[in-house]
């Protein structure tokens, strides 16, 4: 059975607007949309999003009408947004906290509350529009930087969708991405997704590190493990429809627009973007003042059509810029013009991409020069456009596109004698050198076009789904959960082995944080409250913590994996192993010799073990540093019944005989438990998994391979679980 395909962005491909008679439909601008409409029009997707005007603007009747409409003629379901959200949502965290800090303009992104709290609301609001027509195989391809908080609200209420997400904008380097105040909160809104991916490597890698460091979240492969789940992060460089960009629309074309290209006895400079600081027009325009100075020879014979298309227009800095684009221009064109010649021609206006071509196909060079871009898609355009391949492309490296049209001219931005010097060898270069180029960059755009980009990633984001649930599926125990509910039912008395962190609660970027919910404490004072049950919580963690958290509860406490044994009743801790500590002294100075060259990192001193935890290292130096220290211990350990044990961001010297494994089977071993369970998520349980009894029944939280018997996806799954077997005690206690 096909997939039916969501789209979800924040701007619909149509944008409503008000004219004189009544409501217009257009055709939105934006790489996004672009880039993806014709996509959308050939398949049988749904597009979830916003069509620009505020719903407290319209009366109830026009926005029945709008969505009717949008949904018959263009397959869209739009997300009504009020003036208010716009204002804190739209124009405040989108456009004045992301945007900017993404494009690297630090200055000008703001930390503020308020607008966060609508972004968090308006993701919700798209979740609920989503909600009305989600089904469960659906793939849900979610888009931009307006919308990162989404993937982990459908993922949260519906596991079994698969999702995918991609970002159109840079994926700033984490010294950058860092100063955000909610950073935490939007990799994990991210991470909701089966599929994350970037236009350029870079991107990717940038994402990878600021998960690394920022929630502690190793990768391999591009690939992340979290909640049970593995993540794929990829590069897929966004193409353009290329068929349709070579092809002549000179017919569409008006008459004004075919006689302002046509009356050609000059060279034409071309440029195109939204309104945007990112785009580096000012540059572009000093950059063509610094080109006429230099070189007067094309005094009278050139001419610069500058498009710049209206965007985002009542926030503060897009009128600003507007105001300087328009000064700039009148200064270079008071300097250098003549009744008979104007240098640059300024459109501030919107063409259709039929317009557009109509220009990219009458340029000889084509500027295309932002201080950053993800991708910028016009490049593309005015290449596959110019079918004679005698067009030449000036592209700043700080554009994504760059990294894919090497044989365009490659300039810096801030350098603007290399942009004028670069206009002239673009002006200058000999026919047979502008083919060679541009049929190399022709033959990529045409074969990585936009189908190919989204039927790579579609298929990627169903190949990773598969393989989660291929990975799990012979040992998952939601498809199987019947049999342990029925032994539990029928047993007369239980021992639940329960592990903590990873199983009971999720993870925790801070595990200082990790405190049981009240949610949790009912769940195991119910569950201890059976007489038939031994509840037993195992953990790494140490005594004292423990105590605090669990100590009032009817629970067996079995802490530092094992060492320490606290019944419900005595209250006591018992030590469970005879030890000693005289190893220590060998230990102690190995470990603070790494701790004096590794900052972040330092020493626990447990009352039978010694930990070195790095969680707050610079993850590159470590890689050097851990390998190291590990050798060292590993020669010190290896003579004696001292192991190493590696835990998450943290090494542990302690005696290998205490482990999850020898002390739970030293708790059943005198007692004749009909009914035994062993959880648990990381590898220092597999001991536990691996000392159980027969007959018993062991699960692992999460998709890796395991000793145990079944697994389950993620904690709350367990929570699920346990809240069954819960009901079953308070069914048989009734009866
Ligand atoms: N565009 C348009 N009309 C205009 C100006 C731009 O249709 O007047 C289109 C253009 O063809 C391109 C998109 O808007 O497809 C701009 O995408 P790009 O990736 O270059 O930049 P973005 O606007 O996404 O930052
Ligand atoms: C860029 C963004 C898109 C956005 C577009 C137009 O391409 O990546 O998400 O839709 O600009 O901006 P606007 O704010 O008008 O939607």
């Amino acid at each position: 059975m096909m997939n039916r395909i969501i789209f979800i962005s924040n701007r619909l491909p149509i944008t409503v607007k008000t004219g004189e008679n009544g409501f217009e439909y257009h055709e939105s601008i934006g790489g996004l949309a672009t880039g993806l409409k014709n996509y959308h029009q050939q398949s049988g997707s749904i597009w979830i999003g916003w069509m620009g005007l505020a719903d407290d603007e319209i009366t109830p009747e026009d926005s029945k009408l709008i969505h009717q409409q949008l949904k018959d003629e263009y397959k869209c379901l739009p997300v009504f947004i009020s003036k208010q959200e716009i204002d804190e949502y739209y124009y405040g965290f989108c456009n004045n906290t992301i945007w900017p800090l993404f494009h690297y303009f630090t200055d000008k992104s703001e930390n503020d509350m308020l607008t966060w709290q609508s972004y968090q609301q308006v993701n919700q609001k798209f979740f609920a529009v989503l909600e009305t027509i989600i089904e469960e195989n659906d793939i849900i391809w979610i888009h931009d930087y307006q919308l990162m908080l989404l993937p982990q609200l459908i993922k949260e209420k519906y596991p079994q969708t698969q999702v995918g997400f991609f970002l159109h904008i840079p994926f700033p380097s984490f010294e950058i991405f860092r100063l955000l105040v909610w950073r935490e909160e939007i990799l994990l809104g991210l991470l909701g997704a089966d599929l994350i991916g970037f236009h350029t490597y870079e991107y990717v890698r940038h994402f990878l590190s600021s998960v690394r460091r920022l929630l502690g979240l190793e990768h391999n492969f591009n690939k992340i493990d979290y909640e049970g789940r593995s993540i794929l992060v990829d590069a897929f460089p966004m193409g353009i429809d290329y068929d349709y960009f070579t092809q002549d629309y000179t017919e569409y074309v008006g008459h004004e627009i075919a006689e302002i290209a046509f009356q050609l006895d000059s060279k034409i400079v071309l440029s195109v973007d939204r309104l945007d600081y990112t785009k580096g027009i000012r540059e572009r325009i000093k950059a063509f003042g610094v080109f006429l100075e230099q070189y007067p020879e094309y005094h009278e014979k050139i001419r610069f059509y500058l498009i710049v298309a209206p965007s985002r227009e009542e926030a503060d800095s897009y009128i600003e810029l507007l105001k300087e684009i328009q000064e700039l221009i009148s200064k270079i064109n008071g300097k250098y013009g003549t009744l008979n010649w104007m240098p640059i021609w300024f459109f501030f206006r919107s063409f259709s991409q039929e317009h557009l071509i109509y220009f990219y196909r009458h340029a000889d060079v084509m500027l295309v020069t932002p201080l950053r871009d993800g991708m910028n898609l016009v490049a593309k355009e005015y290449i596959a456009s110019r079918t004679d391949y005698q067009g030449m492309l000036i592209i700043s490296e700080t554009a994504g596109a760059a990294s894919e049209l090497s044989e365009a001219l490659i300039v810096n931005v801030h350098n603007l004698d290399a942009i004028a010097e670069a206009i002239k060898n673009a002006l200058e270069m000999p026919p047979d050198e502008k083919k060679a180029r541009n049929q190399m960059m022709h033959k990529r755009l045409q074969r990585y076009n936009v189908k190919f980009w989204a039927r790579e990633f579609l298929s990627t984001l169903k190949a990773i789904v598969a393989d989660s649930n291929q990975s799990i599926l012979a040992k998952d125990l939601e498809r199987d959960s019947n049999r342990i509910e029925h032994a539990y039912r029928y047993s007369q008395k239980r021992v639940l082995f329960l592990d903590y962190d990873g199983t009971l609660v999720g993870f925790k970027s801070i595990p200082d944080q990790a405190k049981p919910d009240q949610e949790l404490l009912k769940l195991l004072s119910d569950l201890a409250n059976d007489p038939k049950n031994t509840v037993v919580i195992v953990s790494g963690r140490d005594k004292y913590i423990l105590e605090e958290w669990f100590g009032d509860l009817d629970l067996h406490i079995l802490a530092s994996h094992g060492l320490w044994l606290r019944h419900p009743q005595e209250k006591e801790w018992i030590m469970t192993t005879a030890l000693d500590n005289d190893w220590k002294e060998s230990v102690r100075p190995i470990l603070a010799l790494y701790t004096d060259r590794t900052p972040g990192s330092f020493i626990e001193e447990k009352d039978y073990s010694m930990a070195w935890h790095y969680r707050k290292c610079e993850p590159d130096m470590l890689a050097v540093k851990l390998g190291e220290i590990r050798e060292n211990l590993m020669g010190l350990t290896r003579s004696t019944t001292l192991g190493l044990q590696e835990g998450n961001k943290v090494l542990e010297v302690k005696d290998s005989r205490v482990n999850k494994g020898y002390v739970s089977s030293l708790f059943i071993q005198h007692s004749d438990f009909d009914f035994v369970l062993g959880t648990g998520d990381d590898y220092t349980d597999e001991d536990l998994f691996l000392s159980l009894p027969p007959g018993s029944f062991s699960i692992k939280i999460g998709i890796n391979s395991t000793n145990a018997k079944y697994q389950l996806r993620s904690w709350q799954s367990m929570r699920r679980l346990l809240n069954k077997l819960v009901n079953i005690s308070k069914i048989n206690q009734v009866q």
